[in-house]
């Protein structure tokens, strides 16, 4: 029987005949005397045995190599002075090994170093590919069980000191309205017919208010087949919930209590509250994003009124063709960004144009305060147009300023990219920050200029505000996003419960009457039997996880997740399938590889 985890041994233990099972983390032999690092999911604890002291565990204690996995049984004790390592939370005891049996060894080689002492980094696809391995390494276990922690504090929050219930929904289900494009499953019983992956709970979750469940929660697996990103995976995981007769306020409230809940019991931090709150039109115009990490400044400043009579067409241009003008003032930037960065071929002229930007106009303020300025801009923005300017944008000797001309969404996109880059590299975020803020009076539509119609920005069951509602298409919605130092946490709204109001949000998005029945009948039918008035959210648990963890990409949040190209490496899906199988779908691929 196991007594201890490895990693949990301490002085208090002293003296102690201890039972361990573990993986060798690490053995060295240091002339008769062989430590070992024995390793669990804790840590590591180191071992000794010699022919001496435990002359019953040294023979087998000289056979054991990295990763063979042992059962030690020995005595706790003090590590000598000299080999004390505060740097080991099992750093000032050892075990004399008894006893080591051999339960597993190792017969293949290793394909790559599993040793937490090895900080070499590995491949991602080799990671991937055996991923068993790599979550024994202590970087992922512990990303693991910080995953653990947060959903356990998750689970007692919510359902024991706010009255929510689990409930599950089916996975085999219809396509939803998250507006990605789906997984489907064909239906062997039903030949031509599909089920859909959820995108996520929603209309279950809205079902199940009409039912009464007025405070429901899910962790629920979600499925996207959209473009994967360093934040983005085909499946992942939600925390879903849904409540009945709040309001929006009331709503957010306790979703800070969770979040704050979660903090201090997995971390121990207090985030202050209520957290800051920004909307949606403040965000875009402030920071040109919906998700602005407010770690640092660096505010856009809107011009267009300035320049819009200059004799600088690309200005004046953007402006009179409904666009806008807007600058991303660099304080102390003006030595370190080279004109070169700036021009056509260099990286931040990339960066705007992958945003769509056709061009990356400048200015710069010298250290004397003349301004430095070239081409089209010098001539053609009068002495009065460039003092104000600098006003404007609080410029300072050393700014720089760069411009970003066109369209709303472009400009915005363009100087987002430019101020997240440049934040970075001016080394303004301070790692230690943790924002949360909410977003808040999200338009209900957005313009899809490829199939040339409004689109529900949320959803389209999202409720407008109600001051709002006699024109729809500009209306706000009562939806709300969080956002965690840049990145988009969380997302849920108010519902429509009113079936006219329904009606109209769907004929604004062009859906017929017809169309809507088809979709969404059975949701549109349950809401004429008595529905609460009612709204959510839903939390993305990995990007919460990688950011707890201090992590860069979701996939480290994630035991067992697809690279970029949706693939699982480890079990090498999605694969080719049975003759058989697609016959009894009644399935045949079209495909034709490319001559
Ligand atoms: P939404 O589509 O905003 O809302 O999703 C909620 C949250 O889920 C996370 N998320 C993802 N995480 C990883 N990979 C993905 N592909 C991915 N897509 C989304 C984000 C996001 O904030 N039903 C509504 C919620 C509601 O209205 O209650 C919904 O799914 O963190």
């Amino acid at each position: 029987m196991r007594t201890h985890y490895c990693g949990q041994l301490r002085p208090e233990h002293i003296g102690k005949t201890v039972t361990l099972f573990g993986w060798v983390d690490r053995r060295r032999d240091h002339g008769g005397v062989i430590f070992l690092d024995l390793r669990d999911r804790t840590g590591t604890v180191q071992i000794v045995s010699d022919p001496e002291r435990t002359p019953k565990s040294y023979n087998a204690a000289e056979a054991l190599r990295n990763e063979y996995v042992v059962k030690v049984t020995g005595r706790v004790s003090h590590r000598p002075e000299e080999s004390l390592n505060s740097k080991l939370p099992t750093g000032e005891v050892e075990i004399y090994a008894d006893e080591i049996e051999l339960l597993n060894a190792v017969r293949k080689q290793l394909p790559f170093q599993v040793s937490t002492s090895d900080t070499e980094p590995v491949r991602e696809d080799l990671r991937l590919k055996y991923r068993y391995l790599d979550l024994r390494r202590e970087r992922m276990s512990r990303n693991l069980q910080l995953r653990h922690q947060i959903v356990k504090s998750i689970r007692r929050y919510l359902e024991d000191e706010q009255g929510f219930i689990e409930i599950e929904t089916p996975v085999l289900t219809r396509s939803t309205p998250e507006g990605a494009r789906d997984y489907l499953v064909p239906s062997r019983v039903n030949p031509t017919e599909f089920y859909a992956l959820p995108q996520s709970p929603q209309l279950f979750k809205q079902m199940l208010m009409v039912s009464g469940f007025d405070r429901y929660y899910q962790i629920a697996r979600c499925f996207r087949d959209e473009d994967l990103r360093a934040d983005r995976q085909p499946e992942f995981t939600q925390l879903d919930m849904e409540m009945s007769f709040m309001s929006q306020d009331e709503i957010l409230d306790l979703n800070e209590g969770l979040v704050c809940h979660i903090f201090k019991t997995v971390k121990g931090i207090d985030l202050p509250r209520p957290f800051p709150r920004l909307t949606y039109a403040d965000a875009m115009d402030r920071y040109g994003s919906d998700k602005p990490d407010t770690r640092f400044g660096l505010e856009l400043v809107d011009v267009s009124d300035l320049v819009k009579d200059s004799g600088f067409k690309v200005f004046s241009g953007a402006v009179t063709s409904g666009g806008i003008v807007k600058v991303l003032p660099l304080p102390e930037a003006n030595a370190l960004i080279s004109n070169v960065r700036i021009k056509p071929g260099g990286d931040l002229f990339k960066e705007a144009s992958e945003a769509g930007a056709k061009g990356l106009a400048y200015i710069r303020v010298r250290d004397d305060g003349e301004i430095d300025t070239i081409g089209a801009i010098k001539d053609n923005l009068s002495d009065e147009q460039k003092q104000e300017l600098l006003r404007r944008t609080g410029a300072e000797p050393g700014h720089l300023l760069l411009f970003g001309a066109g369209d709303v969404a472009t400009v915005n996109k363009t100087l987002d990219r430019l101020r997240q880059v440049l934040g970075r590299e001016l080394k303004l975020i301070d790692a230690t920050r943790l924002n949360l803020l909410w977003i808040t009076d999200f338009p209900m539509f957005e313009w899809n200029a490829d199939e040339k119609r409004l689109e529900a920005l949320h959803h389209p069951f999202t409720a407008p505000f109600p001051d709002d509602a006699h024109d729809l298409k500009t209306a706000r919605a009562q939806a709300y996003d969080l956002v965690y130092n840049g990145f988009e946490v969380g997302g849920g709204s108010l519902r429509i419960y009113q079936p006219d109001l329904q009606q109209q949000v769907f004929e604004t998005i062009g859906l017929s009457p017809e169309e809507a029945q088809n979709k969404f009948g059975f949701l549109l039918e349950a809401f004429e039997f008595g529905t609460p008035p009612h709204g959510g959210i839903a939390y993305g648990l990995d990007r919460l996880v990688m950011l707890m963890a201090g992590e860069e990409s979701i996939r480290d949040a994630i035991a067992f997740p697809k690279t970029q190209q949706a693939r699982c490496l480890l079990t090498d899906a999605p694969s080719g399938v049975d003759g058989k199988q697609l016959k009894e779908l009644q399935i045949a691929s079209t495909f034709k590889p490319k001559a």
